[in-house]
Protein backbone atom coordinates (compact mmCIF):
# COMPACT_ATOMS: atom_id res chain seq x y z
CA UNK A 1 0.00 0.00 0.00
CA UNK A 2 2.97 2.20 0.51
CA UNK A 3 2.35 3.27 -3.39
CA UNK A 4 -0.60 4.90 -2.49
CA UNK A 5 1.87 8.04 -1.39
CA UNK A 6 3.99 7.67 -4.77
CA UNK A 7 0.38 8.25 -6.80
CA UNK A 8 -0.45 11.45 -4.37
CA UNK A 9 3.03 12.63 -4.82
CA UNK A 10 3.14 12.02 -8.86
CA UNK A 11 -0.67 13.34 -9.11
CA UNK A 12 -1.37 15.90 -6.21
CA UNK A 13 -1.52 19.04 -9.00
CA UNK A 14 -4.11 17.27 -10.91
CA UNK A 15 -6.26 16.24 -7.92
CA UNK A 16 -6.43 19.94 -6.70
CA UNK A 17 -7.19 21.38 -10.26
CA UNK A 18 -9.83 18.69 -11.01
CA UNK A 19 -11.11 19.67 -7.30
CA UNK A 20 -11.18 23.68 -8.29
CA UNK A 21 -12.92 22.59 -11.97
CA UNK A 22 -16.01 21.26 -9.17
CA UNK A 23 -15.81 24.09 -7.04
CA UNK A 24 -16.27 26.76 -9.38
CA UNK A 25 -19.60 25.36 -10.50
CA UNK A 26 -22.30 27.68 -8.16
CA UNK A 27 -24.22 24.55 -7.40
CA UNK A 28 -26.46 26.31 -4.67
CA UNK A 29 -29.33 24.40 -3.68
CA UNK A 30 -31.47 26.81 -2.30
CA UNK A 31 -31.18 29.42 -4.89
CA UNK A 32 -33.50 28.63 -7.53
CA UNK A 33 -31.90 30.77 -10.03
CA UNK A 34 -28.74 28.37 -9.72
CA UNK A 35 -30.22 25.42 -10.67
CA UNK A 36 -28.87 25.23 -13.84
CA UNK A 37 -25.53 25.15 -11.94
CA UNK A 38 -26.90 21.80 -9.78
CA UNK A 39 -27.24 20.18 -12.77
CA UNK A 40 -24.48 21.01 -14.52
CA UNK A 41 -22.15 19.84 -10.70
CA UNK A 42 -24.16 16.72 -11.03
CA UNK A 43 -22.82 16.18 -14.95
CA UNK A 44 -18.84 17.34 -13.83
CA UNK A 45 -19.77 14.69 -11.01
CA UNK A 46 -20.43 11.81 -13.05
CA UNK A 47 -17.99 12.32 -15.69
CA UNK A 48 -15.06 12.42 -12.68
CA UNK A 49 -16.37 9.12 -11.44
CA UNK A 50 -16.14 8.09 -15.42
CA UNK A 51 -12.65 8.86 -15.24
CA UNK A 52 -11.69 7.43 -11.83
CA UNK A 53 -12.59 4.08 -13.60
CA UNK A 54 -15.99 3.65 -12.40
CA UNK A 55 -19.03 2.07 -13.97
CA UNK A 56 -22.74 2.33 -14.54
CA UNK A 57 -22.29 5.88 -13.84
CA UNK A 58 -25.71 7.37 -14.41
CA UNK A 59 -27.75 10.40 -12.98
CA UNK A 60 -30.47 9.70 -11.43
CA UNK A 61 -33.44 11.92 -12.05
CA UNK A 62 -35.70 12.31 -7.99
CA UNK A 63 -38.37 14.45 -7.22
CA UNK A 64 -36.03 17.21 -7.24
CA UNK A 65 -32.14 17.58 -7.79
CA UNK A 66 -30.60 14.39 -8.75
CA UNK A 67 -27.94 11.83 -7.51
CA UNK A 68 -24.93 10.68 -9.04
CA UNK A 69 -24.46 7.10 -9.21
CA UNK A 70 -21.30 5.31 -10.05
CA UNK A 71 -20.12 1.98 -8.85
CA UNK A 72 -16.86 -0.57 -9.65
CA UNK A 73 -18.47 -4.57 -8.88
CA UNK A 74 -15.35 -6.88 -8.68
CA UNK A 75 -16.99 -9.69 -7.45
CA UNK A 76 -21.09 -10.00 -6.28
CA UNK A 77 -19.46 -11.81 -3.39
CA UNK A 78 -17.37 -9.47 -2.03
CA UNK A 79 -18.63 -6.58 0.82
CA UNK A 80 -20.13 -3.88 -0.51
CA UNK A 81 -18.60 0.05 0.17
CA UNK A 82 -21.49 3.12 -0.22
CA UNK A 83 -19.70 6.11 -0.53
CA UNK A 84 -22.18 9.25 0.14
CA UNK A 85 -21.60 12.73 -0.41
CA UNK A 86 -23.07 15.58 -1.67
CA UNK A 87 -22.14 18.23 -4.40
CA UNK A 88 -24.53 20.99 -3.54
CA UNK A 89 -23.61 23.76 -1.49
CA UNK A 90 -24.28 26.59 0.68
CA UNK A 91 -25.48 30.10 -0.58
CA UNK A 92 -22.07 31.73 -0.06
CA UNK A 93 -24.09 35.14 1.18
CA UNK A 94 -22.86 37.45 2.94
CA UNK A 95 -20.62 37.51 0.12
CA UNK A 96 -18.99 40.69 0.78
CA UNK A 97 -17.33 39.07 3.75
CA UNK A 98 -15.25 36.88 1.27
CA UNK A 99 -11.70 38.40 1.10
CA UNK A 100 -11.90 35.67 -2.57
CA UNK A 101 -14.88 35.28 -4.65
CA UNK A 102 -16.52 32.33 -3.16
CA UNK A 103 -16.51 29.98 -6.88
CA UNK A 104 -13.33 31.35 -7.92
CA UNK A 105 -11.06 28.86 -6.14
CA UNK A 106 -7.82 30.11 -4.37
CA UNK A 107 -5.39 28.71 -2.25
CA UNK A 108 -3.48 30.64 0.57
CA UNK A 109 -1.87 29.34 3.38
CA UNK A 110 -3.43 29.99 7.23
CA UNK A 111 -2.19 29.11 11.06
CA UNK A 112 -3.36 25.69 11.01
CA UNK A 113 -3.08 24.60 7.08
CA UNK A 114 0.72 25.73 6.79
CA UNK A 115 0.70 23.71 3.23
CA UNK A 116 -2.47 26.08 1.95
CA UNK A 117 -5.77 25.66 2.14
CA UNK A 118 -8.58 25.85 -0.36
CA UNK A 119 -10.82 28.95 -0.54
CA UNK A 120 -14.10 28.34 -2.11
CA UNK A 121 -17.66 27.60 -1.47
CA UNK A 122 -18.06 23.96 -0.78
CA UNK A 123 -14.35 23.06 -0.61
CA UNK A 124 -14.73 21.36 2.96
CA UNK A 125 -18.69 21.21 2.41
CA UNK A 126 -18.21 18.84 0.74
CA UNK A 127 -16.92 18.67 -2.65
CA UNK A 128 -13.83 18.81 -1.08
CA UNK A 129 -14.54 15.88 0.44
CA UNK A 130 -16.41 13.74 -1.28
CA UNK A 131 -13.81 14.08 -4.28
CA UNK A 132 -11.21 12.15 -1.98
CA UNK A 133 -12.86 9.54 -2.40
CA UNK A 134 -13.12 9.63 -5.93
CA UNK A 135 -9.29 9.94 -6.21
CA UNK A 136 -8.52 7.02 -3.54
CA UNK A 137 -11.31 4.93 -5.79
CA UNK A 138 -9.33 6.04 -8.81
CA UNK A 139 -6.43 4.96 -7.47
CA UNK A 140 -7.59 2.08 -6.13
CA UNK A 141 -9.39 0.68 -9.54
CA UNK A 142 -5.54 1.63 -11.55
CA UNK A 143 -3.74 0.06 -9.33
CA UNK A 144 -6.00 -3.28 -8.89
CA UNK A 145 -5.75 -2.92 -5.33
CA UNK A 146 -9.34 -2.34 -4.67
CA UNK A 147 -10.15 -5.42 -2.70
CA UNK A 148 -14.40 -4.95 -2.72
CA UNK A 149 -17.44 -3.29 -4.23
CA UNK A 150 -17.84 0.34 -4.16
CA UNK A 151 -20.46 2.21 -4.96
CA UNK A 152 -21.04 6.52 -4.85
CA UNK A 153 -24.41 8.31 -4.30
CA UNK A 154 -23.51 11.83 -4.44
CA UNK A 155 -27.11 14.17 -4.35
CA UNK A 156 -27.83 17.56 -4.66
CA UNK A 157 -30.17 18.50 -1.88
CA UNK A 158 -28.40 17.79 1.36
CA UNK A 159 -27.76 21.78 2.25
CA UNK A 160 -31.68 21.97 1.58
CA UNK A 161 -33.02 18.90 4.07
CA UNK A 162 -32.52 16.31 1.10
CA UNK A 163 -36.38 16.15 0.90
CA UNK A 164 -36.38 13.83 -2.31
CA UNK A 165 -33.71 11.20 -1.29
CA UNK A 166 -36.35 9.26 1.45
CA UNK A 167 -38.53 8.24 -1.93
CA UNK A 168 -35.58 7.88 -4.07
CA UNK A 169 -33.82 5.50 -1.76
CA UNK A 170 -36.79 3.72 -0.57
CA UNK A 171 -37.36 2.85 -4.33
CA UNK A 172 -34.24 2.08 -5.55
CA UNK A 173 -32.38 0.20 -2.34
CA UNK A 174 -31.60 -2.61 -4.61
CA UNK A 175 -29.39 -0.34 -6.68
CA UNK A 176 -27.88 1.51 -3.58
CA UNK A 177 -27.71 -2.03 -1.52
CA UNK A 178 -24.32 -1.89 0.93
CA UNK A 179 -22.64 -3.75 3.58
CA UNK A 180 -21.16 -0.50 4.77
CA UNK A 181 -21.90 3.26 4.13
CA UNK A 182 -18.80 5.59 4.15
CA UNK A 183 -18.84 9.29 4.59
CA UNK A 184 -16.80 12.33 4.67
CA UNK A 185 -18.63 15.50 5.58
CA UNK A 186 -18.49 15.75 9.29
CA UNK A 187 -14.73 17.19 11.07
CA UNK A 188 -12.01 15.97 13.12
CA UNK A 189 -10.38 17.44 16.10
CA UNK A 190 -6.97 18.89 14.75
CA UNK A 191 -4.22 17.79 11.95
CA UNK A 192 -2.35 16.03 14.71
CA UNK A 193 -5.49 14.78 16.82
CA UNK A 194 -7.66 12.63 14.29
CA UNK A 195 -11.37 11.50 15.33
CA UNK A 196 -14.52 10.16 14.13
CA UNK A 197 -17.23 11.20 14.36
CA UNK A 198 -19.47 8.86 15.96
CA UNK A 199 -23.09 10.88 16.43
CA UNK A 200 -24.71 13.63 14.33
CA UNK A 201 -27.65 15.46 15.81
CA UNK A 202 -30.93 15.36 14.80
CA UNK A 203 -33.36 18.22 13.20
CA UNK A 204 -36.34 20.19 13.19
CA UNK A 205 -36.57 23.16 11.21
CA UNK A 206 -39.65 25.74 11.37
CA UNK A 207 -40.34 29.21 10.75
CA UNK A 208 -43.10 31.26 13.15
CA UNK A 209 -45.21 34.28 11.71
CA UNK A 210 -46.99 36.68 14.30
CA UNK A 211 -49.95 38.72 13.18
CA UNK A 212 -50.81 41.92 14.76
CA UNK A 213 -53.46 44.22 13.22
CA UNK A 214 -54.18 44.21 10.06
CA UNK A 215 -51.81 46.69 8.74
CA UNK A 216 -48.81 48.47 9.57
CA UNK A 217 -49.89 51.22 12.43
CA UNK A 218 -48.59 54.29 13.58
CA UNK A 219 -46.09 53.90 16.82
CA UNK A 220 -47.73 57.15 18.36
CA UNK A 221 -51.51 57.01 17.36
CA UNK A 222 -51.55 53.28 18.18
CA UNK A 223 -48.36 52.49 20.06
CA UNK A 224 -48.89 50.98 23.88
CA UNK A 225 -52.56 50.29 22.84
CA UNK A 226 -52.08 47.96 19.64
CA UNK A 227 -50.57 44.73 19.60
CA UNK A 228 -46.64 44.63 18.33
CA UNK A 229 -45.93 41.54 16.95
CA UNK A 230 -41.98 42.39 16.77
CA UNK A 231 -42.58 42.52 20.76
CA UNK A 232 -44.62 40.03 21.09
CA UNK A 233 -42.27 37.52 19.07
CA UNK A 234 -39.27 39.03 20.97
CA UNK A 235 -40.98 37.85 24.60
CA UNK A 236 -42.50 34.38 23.09
CA UNK A 237 -38.79 33.30 21.90
CA UNK A 238 -37.41 34.45 25.41
CA UNK A 239 -40.23 32.04 27.17
CA UNK A 240 -38.55 29.36 25.32
CA UNK A 241 -35.61 28.67 27.56
CA UNK A 242 -35.74 28.92 31.04
CA UNK A 243 -33.10 30.73 33.36
CA UNK A 244 -30.81 27.57 33.27
CA UNK A 245 -30.83 27.24 29.51
CA UNK A 246 -33.40 24.82 29.70
CA UNK A 247 -35.81 24.83 26.78
CA UNK A 248 -39.46 25.41 28.09
CA UNK A 249 -41.32 23.57 25.87
CA UNK A 250 -43.67 20.75 27.95
CA UNK A 251 -42.51 17.22 26.84
CA UNK A 252 -39.01 18.09 24.93
CA UNK A 253 -36.54 16.56 26.94
CA UNK A 254 -39.11 13.06 27.38
CA UNK A 255 -37.43 10.72 25.11
CA UNK A 256 -33.69 12.35 24.81
CA UNK A 257 -31.26 9.01 25.43
CA UNK A 258 -30.10 8.87 29.27
CA UNK A 259 -25.89 8.93 29.30
CA UNK A 260 -24.74 7.55 32.38
CA UNK A 261 -21.52 9.54 33.85
CA UNK A 262 -19.37 6.45 33.19
CA UNK A 263 -20.32 7.26 29.24
CA UNK A 264 -19.84 11.02 30.35
CA UNK A 265 -16.64 10.63 32.03
CA UNK A 266 -15.41 9.00 28.91
CA UNK A 267 -16.27 11.24 26.81
CA UNK A 268 -14.61 14.30 28.44
CA UNK A 269 -11.29 12.11 27.45
CA UNK A 270 -11.25 13.74 24.07
CA UNK A 271 -8.99 16.82 23.63
CA UNK A 272 -10.92 19.69 23.99
CA UNK A 273 -9.38 23.10 25.08
CA UNK A 274 -12.44 25.75 26.53
CA UNK A 275 -9.94 28.93 26.31
CA UNK A 276 -8.89 28.11 22.54
CA UNK A 277 -12.25 27.23 21.98
CA UNK A 278 -12.96 30.83 23.31
CA UNK A 279 -10.52 32.54 21.68
CA UNK A 280 -11.06 30.79 18.38
CA UNK A 281 -15.07 32.51 18.44
CA UNK A 282 -13.59 35.91 20.33
CA UNK A 283 -16.11 35.35 23.10
CA UNK A 284 -15.65 35.71 26.85
CA UNK A 285 -17.70 33.19 27.83
CA UNK A 286 -19.49 30.18 26.45
CA UNK A 287 -23.59 30.03 26.62
CA UNK A 288 -25.11 27.01 27.09
CA UNK A 289 -27.94 24.56 29.43
CA UNK A 290 -26.46 24.27 32.87
CA UNK A 291 -24.88 21.13 33.96
CA UNK A 292 -23.66 20.20 31.21
CA UNK A 293 -19.92 20.88 29.33
CA UNK A 294 -19.21 22.85 25.94
CA UNK A 295 -19.14 19.47 24.22
CA UNK A 296 -22.15 18.24 25.86
CA UNK A 297 -23.77 20.81 24.82
CA UNK A 298 -23.07 20.39 21.38
CA UNK A 299 -22.41 16.59 21.48
CA UNK A 300 -25.14 14.71 23.58
CA UNK A 301 -28.00 17.92 24.70
CA UNK A 302 -30.55 19.51 21.69
CA UNK A 303 -30.77 22.45 21.40
CA UNK A 304 -33.34 25.62 19.96
CA UNK A 305 -31.75 28.40 18.47
CA UNK A 306 -33.11 31.23 16.60
CA UNK A 307 -31.37 31.67 12.95
CA UNK A 308 -32.84 34.10 11.95
CA UNK A 309 -35.76 37.04 12.93
CA UNK A 310 -37.68 39.88 11.05
CA UNK A 311 -40.23 42.29 10.43
CA UNK A 312 -40.66 45.93 10.51
CA UNK A 313 -38.47 48.81 9.54
CA UNK A 314 -35.04 47.68 8.59
CA UNK A 315 -34.14 50.49 6.11
CA UNK A 316 -32.21 53.90 6.54
CA UNK A 317 -32.78 55.97 9.36
CA UNK A 318 -35.60 56.04 11.54
CA UNK A 319 -39.39 54.76 10.93
CA UNK A 320 -42.42 55.30 13.71
CA UNK A 321 -43.98 52.36 12.74
CA UNK A 322 -45.78 48.94 14.27
CA UNK A 323 -45.37 46.10 11.62
CA UNK A 324 -48.22 43.85 11.39
CA UNK A 325 -46.02 41.10 10.88
CA UNK A 326 -43.07 39.25 12.61
CA UNK A 327 -41.04 36.21 11.59
CA UNK A 328 -38.34 34.20 12.72
CA UNK A 329 -36.98 31.09 11.81
CA UNK A 330 -35.74 28.61 14.39
CA UNK A 331 -34.06 25.45 14.43
CA UNK A 332 -33.59 22.17 17.03
CA UNK A 333 -30.92 20.42 17.11
CA UNK A 334 -32.20 16.89 18.26
CA UNK A 335 -30.63 13.88 20.32
CA UNK A 336 -31.57 10.33 20.52
CA UNK A 337 -33.94 9.03 20.36
CA UNK A 338 -36.10 12.27 20.18
CA UNK A 339 -38.24 12.02 16.70
CA UNK A 340 -38.24 15.41 14.76
CA UNK A 341 -41.73 14.98 13.39
CA UNK A 342 -42.50 14.47 17.41
CA UNK A 343 -40.69 17.69 18.03
CA UNK A 344 -41.95 19.81 15.59
CA UNK A 345 -45.77 19.12 17.09
CA UNK A 346 -44.65 20.00 20.23
CA UNK A 347 -42.92 23.20 19.05
CA UNK A 348 -46.27 23.53 17.16
CA UNK A 349 -48.51 23.25 19.90
CA UNK A 350 -46.33 25.30 22.66
CA UNK A 351 -45.66 28.03 20.46
CA UNK A 352 -49.89 28.95 19.69
CA UNK A 353 -50.36 28.33 23.00
CA UNK A 354 -48.15 30.93 24.59
CA UNK A 355 -49.40 33.83 21.87
CA UNK A 356 -51.20 36.50 23.51
CA UNK A 357 -54.74 36.39 22.25
CA UNK A 358 -53.74 39.71 20.42
CA UNK A 359 -51.66 38.47 18.12
CA UNK A 360 -52.39 35.16 15.49
CA UNK A 361 -49.19 32.48 15.46
CA UNK A 362 -48.64 30.36 12.15
CA UNK A 363 -45.63 27.83 12.43
CA UNK A 364 -44.74 25.89 8.80
CA UNK A 365 -42.48 23.20 9.20
CA UNK A 366 -39.83 22.87 6.57
CA UNK A 367 -37.35 20.08 6.90
CA UNK A 368 -35.79 17.88 9.35
CA UNK A 369 -34.11 14.44 10.67
CA UNK A 370 -33.13 11.58 13.45
CA UNK A 371 -29.83 12.06 15.41
CA UNK A 372 -27.42 8.89 14.55
CA UNK A 373 -25.26 7.12 16.51
CA UNK A 374 -22.51 4.80 15.37
CA UNK A 375 -21.30 2.07 17.62
CA UNK A 376 -17.53 1.55 18.20
CA UNK A 377 -17.38 -1.92 18.34
CA UNK A 378 -18.29 -2.14 14.61
CA UNK A 379 -16.17 -3.66 11.52
CA UNK A 380 -16.56 -0.25 9.78
CA UNK A 381 -15.80 1.86 12.49
CA UNK A 382 -12.72 -0.58 13.47
CA UNK A 383 -11.08 -0.52 10.18
CA UNK A 384 -11.67 2.86 9.91
CA UNK A 385 -10.14 3.72 13.18
CA UNK A 386 -6.90 1.67 11.91
CA UNK A 387 -7.05 3.03 8.76
CA UNK A 388 -6.15 6.78 10.46
CA UNK A 389 -3.51 5.07 13.09
CA UNK A 390 -2.18 4.07 9.98
CA UNK A 391 -1.70 7.47 8.16
CA UNK A 392 -1.66 9.81 11.50
CA UNK A 393 0.25 7.60 13.37
CA UNK A 394 -2.24 7.67 16.20
CA UNK A 395 -5.51 6.05 17.31
CA UNK A 396 -8.75 8.55 16.58
CA UNK A 397 -10.54 9.83 19.11
CA UNK A 398 -14.29 9.10 19.00
CA UNK A 399 -16.50 12.26 19.25
CA UNK A 400 -20.10 13.11 18.22
CA UNK A 401 -20.37 16.39 17.04
CA UNK A 402 -23.43 18.87 16.57
CA UNK A 403 -24.17 18.62 13.02
CA UNK A 404 -26.72 16.71 11.18
CA UNK A 405 -27.13 14.91 8.21
CA UNK A 406 -30.80 14.20 7.56
CA UNK A 407 -30.22 11.13 5.36
CA UNK A 408 -27.91 8.98 8.17
CA UNK A 409 -30.60 7.86 9.95
CA UNK A 410 -32.76 6.67 7.19
CA UNK A 411 -29.84 4.72 5.75
CA UNK A 412 -29.67 2.37 8.74
CA UNK A 413 -33.50 1.65 8.55
CA UNK A 414 -33.57 0.99 4.72
CA UNK A 415 -30.24 -1.14 4.25
CA UNK A 416 -29.84 -1.80 7.90
CA UNK A 417 -25.89 -1.08 7.98
CA UNK A 418 -23.63 1.46 9.82
CA UNK A 419 -22.17 4.71 8.66
CA UNK A 420 -18.60 5.53 9.44
CA UNK A 421 -18.29 9.40 9.48
CA UNK A 422 -15.02 9.95 8.16
CA UNK A 423 -13.96 13.78 8.15
CA UNK A 424 -11.27 15.74 7.56
CA UNK A 425 -12.14 18.91 7.92
CA UNK A 426 -11.66 21.38 11.02
CA UNK A 427 -14.34 23.34 12.62
CA UNK A 428 -12.23 26.29 11.79
CA UNK A 429 -12.80 25.70 7.93
CA UNK A 430 -15.79 28.19 8.03
CA UNK A 431 -17.95 25.45 6.22
CA UNK A 432 -21.35 27.86 5.88
CA UNK A 433 -19.44 31.15 6.22
CA UNK A 434 -17.52 33.15 4.20
CA UNK A 435 -14.51 32.20 3.31
CA UNK A 436 -14.93 28.68 3.65
CA UNK A 437 -11.90 26.32 2.83
CA UNK A 438 -9.86 23.10 3.07
CA UNK A 439 -6.67 22.07 4.16
CA UNK A 440 -4.57 20.56 1.08
CA UNK A 441 -3.15 18.47 3.71
CA UNK A 442 -6.26 17.10 4.88
CA UNK A 443 -7.57 16.92 1.47
CA UNK A 444 -4.28 14.62 0.40
CA UNK A 445 -4.21 12.79 3.59
CA UNK A 446 -8.48 11.88 3.17
CA UNK A 447 -7.02 10.31 -0.39
CA UNK A 448 -4.36 8.52 1.78
CA UNK A 449 -6.54 7.61 4.33
CA UNK A 450 -9.19 5.97 2.28
CA UNK A 451 -7.63 2.93 0.63
CA UNK A 452 -6.61 1.94 3.87
CA UNK A 453 -10.20 1.56 4.98
CA UNK A 454 -10.99 -0.73 2.50
CA UNK A 455 -7.95 -2.63 2.76
CA UNK A 456 -8.88 -3.33 6.61
CA UNK A 457 -12.80 -3.25 6.48
CA UNK A 458 -12.43 -6.14 3.76
CA UNK A 459 -9.85 -7.80 5.87
CA UNK A 460 -11.96 -7.93 8.81
CA UNK A 461 -14.80 -8.59 7.14
CA UNK A 462 -13.68 -11.85 5.25
N1 LIG B 1 -21.69 18.57 6.41
C1 LIG B 1 -22.70 19.24 7.14
C2 LIG B 1 -22.97 18.62 8.49
C3 LIG B 1 -21.84 18.58 9.48
C4 LIG B 1 -20.75 19.45 9.40
C5 LIG B 1 -21.87 17.69 10.48
C6 LIG B 1 -19.74 19.39 10.30
C7 LIG B 1 -20.87 17.64 11.40
C8 LIG B 1 -19.78 18.49 11.32
C9 LIG B 1 -23.97 19.26 6.32
O1 LIG B 1 -23.73 19.64 4.99
C10 LIG B 1 -24.92 20.29 6.87
O2 LIG B 1 -24.62 21.44 6.78
N2 LIG B 1 -26.06 19.86 7.41
C11 LIG B 1 -27.08 20.74 7.83
C12 LIG B 1 -28.40 20.07 7.85
C13 LIG B 1 -29.25 20.31 6.65
C14 LIG B 1 -30.63 19.76 6.87
C15 LIG B 1 -29.31 21.72 6.17
C16 LIG B 1 -26.82 21.23 9.22
O3 LIG B 1 -26.25 20.52 10.05
O4 LIG B 1 -27.22 22.36 9.49
MN1 LIG C 1 -22.13 18.65 4.22
MN1 LIG D 1 -23.49 21.86 4.97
Amino acid sequence: MKDINNYINTNKDRFINELIDLLKIPSISADPGHSQDVLKAAKAVKKTLEEAGCENTEICETKGYPVVYGDKIIDPNLPTVLVYGHYDVQPPDPINLWDSPPFEPIIKKTELHPDGAIFARGSCDDKGQFFMHVKAVEYMIKNNTLPCNVKFMIEGEEEVGSDSLEDFLKENSEKFKNDIILISDTGMIANDTPSITTGLRGLSYVEVEVTGANRDLHSGIYGGAAPNPINVLAKMIAELHDENNHITIPGFYDKVEIISDEERAEMAKAPFDLEDYKKALDIDDVHGEKGYSTTERFGIRPTLDVNGIWGGYMGEGAKTVIASKAYAKISMRLVPDQDWHEITDLFTKHFESIAPKSVKVKVTPHHGGQAYVTPIDSIGYKAASKAMETTFGQTPVPQRTGGSIPIVALFENVFDSKTILLGFGLDSDAIHSPNEHFGVWNFLKGIETIPYFYKYYSEMKA
